[in-house]
């Protein structure tokens, strides 16, 4: 910086209008992007049903924005142009604002960056435009026109070259103006879109969406099939939750339909998108139990309240929000996405199933498999579980019920019929010692036992501490585990925690620890293995997330210990129970990592691979 000689004093000068015209504009318009933004939403506040937006070369050359909305008369062109002029608010409750403008700043500052051209007509007048160019705005003229407003901004920051080098490619523009459209449309459904690529005298049409008839609901589900594809709404469930006046609705990703980064979440508030961090988190949360780390969900989700109860006046493109009470729209988001979740019971995306098809080449010897442990795995997984299988270990089910007992329980115990008309039907066969092949009422499903007991087990496990903590049984030899004085005391730390998840762990002079009791529910287990196992995901949480996350992923771990491991063959009976806990539990339709536990085929797509159809 050049800082000037203190002995003499800088003079003060008042900016001219254009000036600081430029400079405020530079917070409201950053790209092609955000005018496409500014303009669509003009559009919006009119009450537009019907928006074309057109741009050439990424938005850089040309932005052009019609829309069929209530128009502007002639001689208030030159208002809506300049600084702090809107229709929209008087400026005497700022809490109370209906509309996606209320600053008076877009217009103005796309005209201080662009040379910019309106034609409006509103209902009873005549036409009119006006031009600002680098600021400098000329008279407003008659101008034949249909109803409705057409802005065009051409050369966006021609005045500014400083701004023009940070201009990205024009596919990485366009790509930025195609995402802000999309955004905004998701919220309107009843408003049809289209934008065209017009550079270099040619049109392609990128998007376009008609206008969604009938149920909110529905014509949501209609808009968002039409942006994010169908299969997305297909795998998604239906949010609709209400708390102290906050509503959230919306549509929310199946876990097993999740993305490997947070790209297809989509927040509004009030109709407004936001990417509002809290918000986000709030997402995250939600998820938390049935996600991987590395898996990101895929929602849109809309938040609607009386506006007073959230500031959008504190982010320049009003694109982060303030709720008065933060805790109350964070807890809707979690407990809301959580319920429809858990409501979801076993079911998972039916896309895998597409995936199993598209696997299933005709002729090429290459069956759909899944990530299937290796032969020395299993081999060691089998002889880790016998003689202490999972009937005769039982911890699983209510102590000393074993599978078998269960299943001759069951209500009809008919050998070929159980569970033909259950939704995961009747078990046939187990193949490789892990996938159990059954028979629904439509076709057919095949489950990854080791996947889904995991998730039963770490679901009775979560029930288990929520109820009065979970039981552990008393290890007949204490086992001793040496580990490092740093993973000792972490160790210790939590041992309250890890007491009422029903391991007892106590110091054992030095750094070793004792292991006293363990979960009953996980039968016979290798201690040392689960403490070790424990320390890892501790030491992958890091110190920075809370306690209950962290003890969540314990619970998690725990469960691996505690599940049939692929290898392990399974009678018929056994087979069937594990089917019927599957379609009575919460999320079994995925494991603990976000993976399906059991993938579907229909008869209809059997006979399709067999040529039949
Ligand atoms: N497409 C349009 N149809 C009808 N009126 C419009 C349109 N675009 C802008 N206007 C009028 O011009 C005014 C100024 O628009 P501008 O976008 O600059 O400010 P705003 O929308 O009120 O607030 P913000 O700066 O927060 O967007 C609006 O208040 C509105 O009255
Ligand atoms: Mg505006």
């Amino acid at each position: 910086m050049n800082r000037p000689d203190r002995n003499i004093r800088p003079e003060i000068r008042q900016l001219d209008a254009a000036a600081a015209n430029r400079i405020a504009a530079g917070e409201v318009v950053e790209r092609p992007a955000s005018a496409v933004k500014e303009l669509v939403e003009n559009a919006l506040d009119a009450g537009a049903t019907r928006i074309e937006v057109a741009y050439a070369e990424g938005g850089k050359t040309l932005i052009r924005v019609r829309d069929d909305g209530c128009g502007m008369a002639g001689d208030d062109l030159p208002l809506a142009l300049s600084r702090h002029a809107t229709s929209k608010i008087d400026g005497s409750d700022l809490l109370n604002i209906h509309s996606f403008g209320f600053r008076g700043e877009a217009l103005p500052s796309l005209g201080a960056v662009g040379r910019l051209r309106i034609v409006s007509r509103m209902a009873g007048a005549e036409g009119a435009a006006i031009t600002v160019d680098g600021g400098r705005m000329g008279a407003p003229r008659p101008e034949a026109a249909q109803y409705g407003t057409v802005v065009e901004l051409r050369d966006l920051f021609h005045a500014t070259p400083a701004r023009l080098k940070f201009m990205r490619s024009d596919r990485a523009e366009s790509q930025a103006v195609a995402d802000t459209v999309k955004r905004l449309a998701m919220a309107e459904p009843y408003v049809s879109f289209t934008l065209t690529d017009i550079s270099q005298g040619a049109q392609r049409e990128i998007l376009r969406l008609d206008a969604a008839q009938g149920a909110l609901f529905d014509a949501w589900e209609d808009r968002l099939a039409a942006i994010l594809g169908r299969d997305f709404t297909e795998n998604a469930l239906r949010i609709d939750a209400e708390r102290e006046g906050l509503r959230l609705s919306g549509f929310a990703g199946l876990p097993t339909y999740s993305r490997g980064a947070a790209v297809a979440q989509f927040l509004f508030v009030n109709g407004r998108p936001v990417r509002d961090k809290m918000l986000l988190g709030a997402l995250r949360a939600a998820y938390m139990d049935v996600l991987s780390r590395d898996r990101h969900p895929v929602a849109a989700l809309f938040i609607t309240c009386d506006p007073e109860r959230v500031d959008v006046n504190v982010h320049p493109a009003k694109s982060e929000v303030r709720f008065r009470d933060p805790g109350l729209a964070r807890g809707l988001v979690v407990s809301g996405v959580r319920h429809a979740l858990a409501g979801a019971g076993h079911r998972a995306t039916s896309t895998n199933t597409g995936a199993m098809l598209g696997a299933f080449q005709p002729g090429t010897a290459r069956p759909y498999q899944m990530d299937r442990p290796s032969g020395a795995a299993r081999a060691t997984a089998y002889k880790l579980q016998a003689p202490q299988g999972m009937a005769e270990s039982a911890g699983f089910w209510e102590a000393g019920t074993t599978l078998a007992a269960r299943a001759e329980a069951a209500e009809d115990p008919a050998p070929d019929a159980p569970g033909n008309d259950a939704p995961l039907g009747a078990a046939r066969a187990q193949v490789h010692e892990n996938y159990i092949i059954a028979q629904t009422a439509q076709g057919m499903v095949i489950v990854d036992q080791h996947a889904a007991h995991e998730r039963l087990v770490y679901e009775k496990l979560k029930r288990l501490r929520a109820e009065n903590g979970v039981p552990s049984q008393a290890l007949l030899l204490p086992e001793i585990v040496e580990l490092s004085s740093s993973d000792a005391s972490a160790l210790l730390e939590i041992a309250p925690h890890l007491a009422a998840l029903g391991l007892v762990v106590d110091p054992f002079g030095g750094s070793a620890v004792v292991v006293r009791e363990t979960p009953a529910i996980l039968g016979t287990l290798n201690a040392s293995a689960l403490v070790r196992d424990i320390l890892d995901e501790l030491a992958d949480q890091g110190a920075s997330t809370n306690l209950e996350a962290r003890i969540d992923a314990v619970l998690s771990r725990m469960a691996c210990h505690g599940s049939v491991r692929s290898g392990r063959q399974m009678r018929p009976d056994e087979m069937n129970a594990l089917l019927r806990d599957m379609e009575a539990t919460p999320h079994s339709g995925q494991c603990n990592h976000g993976r399906p536990t059991y993938v579907e085929l229909s008869l209809a797509d059997i006979e399709k691979l067999f040529g039949r159809r």
